[in-house]
């Protein structure tokens, strides 16, 4: 196609509603400063061993990012080659069940909890693949009822399904699987708002474990595998 015919299609497409497909827009979940943060944990945790696993990836703007940034270690400060990344995602959007129970037993009635219902495996597959990311494997499933054993042991995990059941139920599995000195990050600790069921769930598990919240960036709640696991 020539640049002319390429130049005029592009401003025959700006006179549209797909306009909004065209224009570039900040597509992450996290800020900035947030992403650099995490990058920082994701690579410590690469280095010390140990699959990445995302829990709740929804379109992969996160898993994009952090794989990019895993190559860019990888070429530049030595980080080791053979990281295997896990995603896992309904790719419906929130289990019924998990969105009642916030409705009915946590008193979000306004809310509807109807996002990220449009998506699919093969979708976010090819996404990964048009952008060259091949240590990624996607996993459709219910971040409450799958078998984290089978994954082999997990160095760092952003569990990020944003309610009260999935985090609950997920976050004693992924602790059994982690490494030691491994480390999982809750993402939507911030209280009072319609996703603050991942916040229950984190300071009810912290309280389990007999250990204080660490909460950076008044989201993310930390929860670190001690090296040396002591008896509660
Ligand atoms: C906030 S988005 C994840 C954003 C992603 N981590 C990122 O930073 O780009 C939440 C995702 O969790 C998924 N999800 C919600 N409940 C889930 C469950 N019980 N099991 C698996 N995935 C779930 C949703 O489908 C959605 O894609």
């Amino acid at each position: 196609m020539t640049r002319t015919l390429k130049l005029w299609l592009k401003r025959l497409q700006f006179r549209t509603p797909l306009r909004n497909q065209m224009v570039h827009r900040y597509e992450y979940f996290f800020w900035p400063a947030e992403l650099a943060f995490l990058c920082e944990l994701l690579e410590q945790s690469i280095r010390d061993g140990g699959i990445v696993l995302e829990v709740g990836c929804a379109q992969g703007a996160t898993t994009l990012f952090f794989n990019n940034h895993i190559t860019w270690a990888q070429r530049n400060k030595g980080l080791r080659d053979d990281v295997a990344y896990v995603c896992l995602d309904t790719f419906s959007g929130f289990p019924r069940e998990h969105s009642l129970y916030e409705q009915q037993h946590r008193g979000k009635t306004t809310a509807t909890y109807k996002d990220y219902q449009i998506n699919s495996p093969d979708w976010f597959k090819y996404m990964l693949k048009l952008n060259g990311v091949t240590r990624t494997s996607v996993h459709q499933g219910d971040a409450a009822k799958f078998d984290y054993a089978g994954l082999g042991s997990i160095g760092f995990c952003l569990l990020d399904v944003d309610l009260y059941l999935p985090t609950q139920a997920a976050l004693p599995r992924i602790y059994e699987q982690m490494r030691p000195g491994g480390i999982i990050v809750v993402d939507d600790c911030l209280p009072e708002q319609d996703y603050d069921g991942a916040r229950q769930a984190y300071l009810e598990f912290m309280s389990s474990l007999g250990r204080e919240p660490e909460i950076h960036h008044r989201k993310f709640g930390i929860v670190r595998k001690p090296a040396q696991e002591t008896a509660p």
